[in-house]
């Protein structure tokens, strides 16, 4: 089975879907693999180490794709700057394996099912044990907290740990961290090891032991209405609980220097939490990160990929954070892909078993045989003017 390694196309990746040391996993696997040259280079993963690890080396997209049984990427295939799209390079009835966000790139979809392609999403695995080592949202997750809180120590005017100093002792900066899930927790631990004294907030209720645990104190509201959707998403919260938390933000928020914001509904989408009224409520030189950039944003007054200064608080909506850790977001990356390739991988027939019966097979799959198989995708589109399903 040939497996093809294409450079990403976006304009702010960095990341490659596979390092020479998962590519060496597969190659011993017995899986022979193609990497487009200069894959990983943003990665710092040079040819040399592809070649080292057994891969042989394309020199375009086009013979990449030639022969190609299973295509691995990082995003979810776009349009490319000569106005063709990455999905017409594939051949027909090609696998492919991506972190798709399948509901955020429906045109993306559309043209997988119309070129037969059999892809699967690993945004989309199912929340169980076995699934946690192909988890990308969970890998990609952890460096999207550590970031988001290392953007906050550069644009708050003030330290995040207390300082006794001959001058005089500063305190800790006060940060507030909203979604503590997989970043969200992980932005909780970086911001305390700074020195910060933090705070969290969540709806799902289990989450408060585990903001303790690495060292936030947790705040939050009694919810009328549970918010959990299991597998650790949360659904939208009710008129009467959105309006509950409402108050208790604006009343935190004003307290705080820094507000970090990770919240997804589904894992996808993030909710308007942070609106004008708490914005101006808050102390001049206070900074919001809004990590939920990626999923349309948390705060009202975000500006995608951006820095805008209302008031004096400064909001920062970084896109595609764990692009700026290329390395370790790749290599983490690609130890996720190896595990799901080498969970289906028939040895002794030397193929990719596509079996149906299985639970994250089934819940990943996207499109299969000209259909939008994965039933969130199909509501979506459903719900699209002129989208079809
Ligand atoms: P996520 O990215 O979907 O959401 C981030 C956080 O925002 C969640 O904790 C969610 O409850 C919270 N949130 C949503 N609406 C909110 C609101 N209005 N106010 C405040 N917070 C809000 O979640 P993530 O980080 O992908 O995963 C959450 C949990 O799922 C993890 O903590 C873990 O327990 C579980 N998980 C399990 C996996 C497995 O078993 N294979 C893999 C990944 C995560």
């Amino acid at each position: 089975m040939k497996i093809a390694v294409p450079r990403e196309n976006r304009a702010d990746e960095t990341r490659v879907a596979l390092d020479p040391e998962s590519c060496k996993k597969l190659i011993q696997l017995g899986m022979e693999v193609v990497v487009e040259a200069g894959a990983g280079a943003a990665a710092h993963f040079s040819d040399q180490a592809y070649q080292a690890a057994g891969a042989t080396l394309a020199a375009d997209a086009a013979s990449l794709f030639t022969g190609a049984d299973f295509v691995l990427k990082v995003n979810a295939p776009q349009v490319l700057p000569d106005g063709t799209h990455e999905v017409d390079h594939i051949q027909p009835g090609t696998m492919l394996l991506a972190s798709l966000f399948p509901t955020r790139n429906l045109d993306a979809v559309n043209r997988m099912a119309a070129r037969s392609l059999t892809a699967f999403s690993t945004d989309c695995i199912p929340r169980t044990t076995r699934a946690q080592a192909m988890d990308t949202l969970s890998s990609q997750g952890n460096i999207v907290g550590y970031k988001g809180v290392l953007l906050g120590t550069m644009e708050l005017p003030k330290y995040y740990p207390m300082f006794m100093t001959a001058a005089g002792t500063t305190l800790p900066a006060k940060v507030f961290v909203i979604g503590a899930g997989v970043a969200g927790l992980q932005a909780i631990a970086t911001a305390k090891r700074l020195g910060a004294s933090v705070t969290a907030t969540d709806v799902r209720p289990e989450v408060k032991e585990q903001i303790e645990s690495v060292g936030g104190k947790y705040v939050g509201i009694d919810l009328k209405q549970a918010a959990s959707a299991g597998g650790g998403y949360a659904t939208e919260l009710s008129a009467e609980d959105k309006a509950l938390q409402a108050k208790l933000l604006a009343e935190h928020c004003a307290t705080v220097d820094v507000v970090i914001t990770t919240a997804l509904i589904g894992g996808v989408f993030a909710p308007k939490l942070l609106d004008e009224t708490i914005v101006n409520s808050m102390k001049p030189g206070s900074v919001i990160i809004d990590l939920g950039a990626d999923g349309g944003g948390n705060c009202t007054l975000s500006k995608l990929g951006e820095t805008v200064v209302v008031n004096g608080v400064k909001i920062l909506a970084p896109l595609n954070l764990p692009a700026t850790v290329p390395t370790h977001a790749s290599m983490l990356f690609s130890r996720n892909l190896l595990n799901f390739m080498t969970a289906f991988w028939d040895k002794e027939a030397k193929r990719f078993n596509l079996d149906w019966t299985d639970d994250i097979l089934k819940g990943c799959a996207v499109t299969h045989e000209g259909q939008v198989v994965h039933g969130p995708t199909q509501k979506a589109l459903n719900q699209t003017p002129g989208g079809k399903a």
